[in-house]
């Protein structure tokens, strides 16, 4: 808790300074982000989920003109965002409309080793706020939901065309709610289904309503798992981080801001285990694994919004910080050299 206190006061000094904040928009813990990324003047740094390029913003101002931004993000309205950012970037800067794992394990061939790799997961506002894209169950809108409007797989065809008990894992694996089955069970009955508020309603049918208040609205996990599946959230998650890390340079720092538990857990396990030395069985008295950690964790536990972020901007409310330096490459399967040298930059 002090070291979180001592970042901010930190972060909150330094942030004072920094002048490409748009107004518009209000990135998630960023002051934390930045303190602990700590982009240096020159390094290269990797934004896997540019959005509308809030934190971007932040960390290439510290960049400064020697320095290299990679934005990633697989939204076309990120990128027209990213058009306006790179006419006054103060450091070099390119972008690459992409599901970040491709994109990672491109920059992985060209041999780019950069000094930060972040992801702030999930949905932008700008998503949210664009209504007709149907990602908020607080607009009437046709079913899409899909954060690049080239891929094939919609909302509508997830809940038109699979079966129920397919739609019922969704909501329960990727939304953790708790009545999905009945859910399921009543959005095939009421197909078709072509709009947000028709799902809402199919959804609300499904809850007694003595359940209705209380757990906030009831559509909310529905919606979340949706998207998750339309987008393939927790593959592309799953991939990234292994190939995030092994592109860093030794030395480096990884962040991940998370919006729900499924999400901040892969995050945990997996810095965890990079944090991790030996593995041998405790009744062993001497390691014979010879297992070093591979990554230092600048955050013990995931940092939250302050009560004053959270009331200056609600949708932060459920976010999760998470950061760690790279401390060898040993378990990367770079083992060439230290790590450092951004051959693609
Ligand atoms: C929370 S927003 C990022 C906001 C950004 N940090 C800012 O400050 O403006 C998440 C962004 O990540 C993108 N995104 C989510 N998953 C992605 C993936 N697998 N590949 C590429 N982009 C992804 C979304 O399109 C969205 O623009």
């Amino acid at each position: 808790m002090e070291r979180a206190t001592a970042i901010r006061a930190g972060a909150r000094a330094r942030a004072a300074k920094l002048a490409y904040v748009p107004a518009d928009h209000e990135p998630v813990l960023a002051e934390e982000l930045v303190e602990l990324l700590d982009p240096r003047p020159g390094e290269t740094f990797l934004d896997c989920t540019f959005g509308a390029g809030g934190h971007a913003r932040l960390v290439a101002e510290r960049l400064g003109a020697g320095g290299e931004l990679i934005a990633v993000d697989r939204d076309p309205e990120a990128e027209r965002r990213w058009r306006e950012f790179s006419k006054h970037a103060p450091c070099r800067t390119r972008f690459l409309r992409s599901d970040f794992a491709p994109a990672l394990e491109g920059l992985r061939g060209a041999g780019v080793r950069p000094d930060g790799v972040y992801l702030d997961l999930g949905m932008s506002s700008m998503q949210v706020d664009a209504w007709e894209r149907g990602f908020s169950y607080a607009y009437d809108a046709p079913l899409d939901m899909r954060m690049d409007p080239d891929q094939k797989l919609t909302a509508a065809e997830i809940v038109n065309e699979w079966p129920q008990e397919r739609i019922a894992r969704v909501l329960r694996e990727f939304g953790e709610e708790r009545r999905a089955g009945s859910m399921a069970r009543e959005i095939v009955r009421r197909r078709p289904i072509e709009t947000t508020a028709e799902l809402v309603t199919a959804i609300k049918a499904a809850v007694p309503p003595a359940d209705r208040f209380g757990r906030g609205h009831p559509a909310k996990r529905a919606f979340q798992a949706i998207r998750i599946a339309v987008n393939g959230e927790l593959e592309a998650l799953d991939r990234a981080l292994p190939l995030a890390w092994q592109l860093l340079a030794v030395g480096g720092r990884m962040g991940a801001i998370s919006f729900h538990s499924l999400e901040d857990r892969r995050v945990k396990r997996f810095l965890a285990d990079r944090a991790r030395g030996c593995v041998c069985p405790p009744e062993i008295p001497v390691c014979v694994c010879g297992r070093e950690p591979d990554a230092e964790l600048l955050t013990k536990r995931a940092l939250a919004p302050t009560p004053d972020e959270i009331e200056r901007n609600p949708r932060s409310a459920s976010a999760h910080l998470r950061v760690a330096r790279k401390l060898s490459d040993e378990r990367s399967g770079n083992g060439n050299g230290d790590g450092r040298g951004n051959g693609g930059s």
